[in-house]
Formats: structure tokens, C-alpha cells, sequence
């Protein structure tokens, strides 16, 4: 376990959305950089920026055109190193996005690949042999290119699988891992994370980690291999290095390589019972709000996420760390579901767990879902990638740009909420999430890896719905519900309460939870 992961709590931020300090009306580096001491003030000590590499945004970010040069809209290389020198200095930690899977349809390697003539490049994508080949189940385009064959897709159009090759191989143009085009794709994306952790990037956040191999096994064989392979590269050369995944799969990825894995939402699984649970968790239209187990009229109980949640960190806890979010750039904002007060005890109990928390920019002063129409491949998602709203006034402080000329608006209600007035107002949802994280880093019962144990988790009766766990010597409790709990938790003789937002009680052995509540105890 990497020492800083254990105290680290991460902030996500869409650069596109955060800052403008050239009024472009796009977000910058430079934006970024001047916004350090708001992030660190607010209790996060770490970043995760999304792709901020050259690209033709067909996909935000997320179809890379260059890997090793910053995106002209952002800034420039010298731009990146100095976030990272102005972080370090102030001791936070930056995790870059690695996009491993895919390019851009536009990176120089693939239009090399796509040459007739043969090269190094031709074998760095997966290409049929025939222009009219099918891609043995994956998706596929053809007619495209001069060269005589059609390629696989990993994500969007746009972006083209490269070749890790295959596990069980069903065609002659399906390449074993240990293949030399294979090898140098691998050797290829470590030269990638060398360069940016040899100009001070502490990490990277991995897109689609499980999608490296094509007709993997099961149990994901080859791709793990390769992940093993590039931690011991990692574990080498840059030991304080941290990767997390996007994969979902903590018995795999922390197994394998990744000191993070995250929690993600997926229709009706464990994360989504707690924060979300809408009819169609794609939608971008949430419909049937008030089912998630923080919604105070739910009746929904814990059990619902324990039951997924639980059997995963059991068997992983040893091996790295399973990281519960807000949100992220792909999923519906919570505050579209779930009320300020139900946000306050939602955040409390995501940065009182173990693993290490991940607040999406704009959650901490419960930024809404935007209804928009789709941008660079957002989709439902654009929704969650709106400005981030600093202050009352032109463009809610994000930018000097006319407003029409902005990367998204901003959200256009005249309660829209903002940082400035939230610090302003000591009960604002800001001030409950600096007042948790500031809890946080000060009780090492609290890092990311200490010991975790359910202590009280009873299937939901009407309005009955608490949970309590225990942190090393701490005791923390939730109640989402409208009314009062009594938790039969068999308290020692001078338990008292350490942290409460709403109400908590110490009375005997048992601990009288308020409404809509939640306490640490010790
Ligand atoms: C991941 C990213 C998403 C992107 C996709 C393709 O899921 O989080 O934003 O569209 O991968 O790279
Ligand atoms: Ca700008």
C-alpha cells in the first residue's frame, strides 16, 4: 500500500468545466492550478483530471490523438508540469487519465496502421484480413482505409482498439499476447506513463481497464497479465506511482496490479441502491426518484448495497483498496435524486468507509443535472459536465467569456448554487462536506486501508433503516430515514459522540439516532 493512498481523498475534475483563466470559455491547467488551495481547503489532498490530451473530442478527451502533448484548449506541457510542481509543493498528489484501449481514429499510429503498404504501425490496431470480414463479434468498420481490411472498434466510432491481442483465438488475424505487434503495444503505453510520471504525474486513473484483450477467459487471464507486468514496471521505476481502474471488478483489479479500484453504478447494483436506484440509471431523464436507500422516505435498507458491496471488500481488503465516489463524468449528478440533507448523510458515509474517496467537482455544493443537448459524445452524460459554479454573477465565476460562447452553460436557475455562497453560510452542504473530510484526516481510524467492520445492519422495517459500522476504535452510524432510531450497539461506559450532523445521543448502551442523521462515536 502506497503511503499516501491511505490519507488521500481525490477530487475529479472534467478540465473542460472547472476554470477559465484566457476567457475562451474552456476550462484550463491554469484554471486548475489557481484552484489548489480551494480543493486542499475543502479536505481533498489529490486529483484525478480526465484526458486532457490532444484530440479531436469526438469523445471529450477519451479518443487520444497525441498521449504525450497536452491539449491546446488546456495549455501546454510546461502548463502540466507546473500543476504538478504547484500541487506537490502544497502536498496533493495528480492522477492523469490513461486511456489505454483505444486512440483517436486520428493518432498518427493509426493512420499508419492503415497504410497498404506494411510498417511498424500495421499490427499496432486489430485488423482483419479482408475488407469484407466480419470482427468475430466485435464491432467493426470497414471501407474506411486504403489497406485491405476491416478494423475493431473498442468504444465509439471513433476510436479503434489497439492490439493486446487475444486469449482464445477463432480467426487467422487474431493474435496470442506474447505476439511482437502485442508486446510493442504494451511497451508503447509504458513509454506513455513514463513520460508523464518522469514530469512529475503521480499516477493514472485507467479507462476501461478490462477491455486490453480481446476473447479474454473469464477470469480476464491475459489482460490481468498485462496489468501485473505494468505495475512491476510501475513498482520498479516509480514506486509511489498509483494506478486505479476503471473495472468494477476489485477481486481482479486489485489483484493484479492496481492499487484502486472503483465502485461504480450499474443498474440496481449495490453503489446504485445507495445514491441513485432511478428507473434506468442511463437515462438522461431520471424518473422515479426515492428509492435510493439515502432517500428519506425509501424504505430501502443497507442490505441492498452490503450485499454487493460487502463480499467484494471482504475478499479484497488485503490487496488494495475499493473506492466509493459522488459521482463521476459518466453518471446522473446525485443531487438529481437526493435532497441537500439526504446528500450530507449520502457524503458522510462514502468518506467514512475504507477506500479511498472520489468527490466529483460541483458535488460538494450539490451542482444539479443539467437537461442538455449532447456534446462531444457526452450523451446523457453532458448533463454532469456543466461549469463549475464559483460565485454569483457573470457565468457563476467560471469564465470572462460571452455566455454563448461558453463549453456548456452554466446552470441557468437563479437558486443555482454556488462556493462563495456556501462558504458563506456555516449549515450549507460545503461546509458538511469540509467538516467530514477535516474529521477525516484527523482520526487515522479513518485511512483509506484501516480495519472496516459491519456492526449493525437490519433489514429495513418502515422508517427502521440505520447502519453502523465500526473504524478501528471508531463508531459510525447513518439513520436516512424521517424518523428517530434507537441502535441497540451495546456501547462502552464513556462513548461519547465525536462528529453528528442532525442529532445523536449516547443513552446507556444504545445511541439514540435522529432523523436524517449521522454520528461518529469513540
Ligand atoms: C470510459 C470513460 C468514458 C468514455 C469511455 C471510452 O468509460 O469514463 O467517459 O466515454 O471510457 O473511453
Ligand atoms: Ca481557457
Amino acid at each position: 500500500m502506497k503511503q499516501w493512498l491511505k490519507d488521500a481523498v481525490f477530487y475529479e475534475i472534467y478540465p473542460q468545466s472547472f476554470c477559465d483563466t484566457n476567457g475562451d470559455g474552456i476550462g484550463d491547467l491554469p484554471g486548475i492550478t489557481s484552484k489548489l488551495d480551494y480543493i486542499k481547503g475543502l479536505g481533498c489532498n489529490a486529483l484525478w483530471i480526465n484526458p486532457c490530451f490532444d484530440s479531436p473530442f469526438k469523445d471529450a478527451g477519451y479518443d487520444v490523438r497525441d498521449y504525450k502533448k497536452v491539449a491546446p484548449r488546456y495549455g501546454t506541457n510546461e502548463d502540466l508540469a507546473q500543476l504538478f510542481r504547484t500541487a506537490h509543493e502544497k502536498g496533493m498528489h495528480v492522477l492523469l487519465d490513461l486511456v489505454p484501449g483505444h486512440t483517436s481514429e486520428e493518432h498518427p499510429w493509426f493512420k499508419a496502421s492503415s497504410q497498404v503498404e506494411k510498417n511498424e504501425y500495421s499490427g499496432r490496431y486489430i485488423w482483419t484480413d479482408h475488407c469484407f470480414a466480419g470482427g468475430d463479434g466485435m464491432p467493426f468498420i470497414g471501407g474506411e482505409t486504403d489497406r485491405n481490411g476491416t478494423y475493431i472498434l473498442n468504444f465509439f466510432k471513433c476510436q479503434p482498439a489497439l492490439n493486446y491481442g487475444y486469449g482464445k483465438i477463432h480467426e487467422s488475424w487474431q493474435q496470442p499476447t506474447d505476439a511482437p505487434d502485442c508486446r510493442a503495444t504494451v511497451e508503447a503505453i509504458k513509454d506513455v506513463m513514463r513520460f508523464w510520471l518522469a514530469m512529475g504525474c503521480d499516477g493514472f486513473r485507467v479507462d476501461m481497464a478490462f477491455s486490453l484483450v480481446k476473447n479474454d477467459t473469464h477470469h480476464k487471464k491475459y489482460t490481468c497479465a498485462i496489468w501485473r507486468d505494468i505495475a512491476a514496471m510501475l513498482q520498479e521505476e516509480y514506486p509511489q506511482a498509483a494506478l486505479i481502474s476503471e473495472w468494477n471488478a476489485p477481486r481482479l483489479a486489485l489483484k493484479n496490479g492496481f492499487d484502486m479500484d472503483f465502485m461504480l453504478s450499474g443498474t440496481h447494483n449495490g453503489y446504485d441502491w445507495l445514491m441513485r436506484a432511478y428507473d434506468g440509471t442511463m437515462d438522461s431523464n431520471p424518473h422515479n426518484i426515492g428509492k435510493a436507500y439515502f432517500c428519506k422516505d425509501s424504505g430501502t435498507g443497507i442490505d441492498k448495497f452490503l450485499d454487493d458491496w460487502l463480499p467484494s471488500y471482504k475478499a479484497t481488503h488485503k490487496d488494495g483498496l475499493y473506492c466509493l465516489i459522488t459521482c463521476n463524468h459518466d453518471t446522473i449528478r446525485p443531487a438529481a435524486g437526493l435532497t441537500t440533507d439526504e446528500l450530507r448523510i449520502a457524503y458522510a458515509m462514502l468518506f467514512t468507509m475504507p477506500g479511498a474517496p472520489f468527490l466529483y467537482y460541483g458535488d460538494e455544493i450539490g451542482m444539479r443535472y443539467q437537461k442538455l443537448p449532447t456534446k462531444e459524445g457526452g450523451y446523457f452524460r453532458t448533463g454532469s459536465r456543466t461549469p463549475m459554479q464559483w460565485a454569483p454573477g457573470k457565468n457563476l465565476g467560471f469564465s470572462d467569456a460571452a455566455p454563448e460562447s461558453l463549453y456548456l452553460p452554466v446552470d441557468p436557475s437563479a437558486d443555482a448554487p454556488t462556493v462563495a455562497q456556501q462558504q458563506e453560510d456555516p449549515n450549507s452542504l460545503w461546509h458538511t462536506v469540509q467538516s467530514i473530510l477535516a474529521f477525516r484526516h484527523a482520526h487515522r481510524d479513518l485511512d483509506s486501508d484501516a480495519p472496516f467492520k459491519v456492526l449493525f445492519a437490519p433489514k429495513a422495517k418502515g422508517d427502521y433503516r440505520p447502519f453502523a459500522w465500526r473504524r478501528g476504535k471508531l463508531i459510525c452510524a447513518v439513520n436516512p430515514a424521517g424518523a428517530q432510531a434507537e441502535l441497540p450497539l451495546k456501547l462502552k461506559e464513556g462513548t461519547r459522540t465525536l462528529f453528528v450532523i442532525g442529532s445523536a445521543e449516547v443513552r446507556g448502551e444504545d445511541l439514540i439516532l435522529g432523523d436524517q442523521s449521522f454520528a461518529v462515536l469513540g
